[in-house]
């Protein structure tokens, strides 16, 4: 069922600072922000060829992230995006083994404008994981 590791996400404070690390520290190429308010964060992206890193700053009000930055002011990492083929049969297997899918347990378009799913961390060793339909 499990693919590859399409990303991991970084929750940061700063979205300019962190992307500017990433640019001019490590030398990476770092996308333009994209806001996406229906999942209450602005999101840049950073290709490494076998996997991306993902910078997530909240957007709006009840941005999703909140919590984990007022725990982790600096930031942290806070989840990992797998790819699956069937994003709805790999749910429907998941909920029948007990797993909680997190929000309505629909799908939504993330931002790569595919259907992503997130899984509870307390039944994914402490990690809160993103599907994504590959
Ligand atoms: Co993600």
């Amino acid at each position: 069922m499990l693919g590859r590791l399409n990303h991991v996400a970084i929750a940061v404070p700063d979205l300019a600072a962190a992307s500017a690390v990433y640019r001019d520290t490590l030398g990476a190429r770092v996308t333009m922000p994209q806001a996406l308010p229906e999942h209450g964060v602005t999101v840049v992206f950073i290709d490494l060829g076998n996997t991306k890193v993902e910078l997530l700053e909240p957007l709006g009000e009840n941005s999703p992230i909140a919590a984990f930055l007022e725990k982790s002011p600096s930031g942290g990492m806070h989840h990992v995006c797998y790819e699956v083929d069937d994003i709805l049969a790999a749910r429907d297997r998941l909920k029948a083994g007990g797993a909680r899918v997190l929000g309505d347990g629909n799908p939504k378009i993330g931002a790569h404008g595919k259907p992503v799913l997130f899984l509870h961390p307390k039944d994914f060793a402490g990690t809160l994981v993103e599907l994504e339909q590959a």
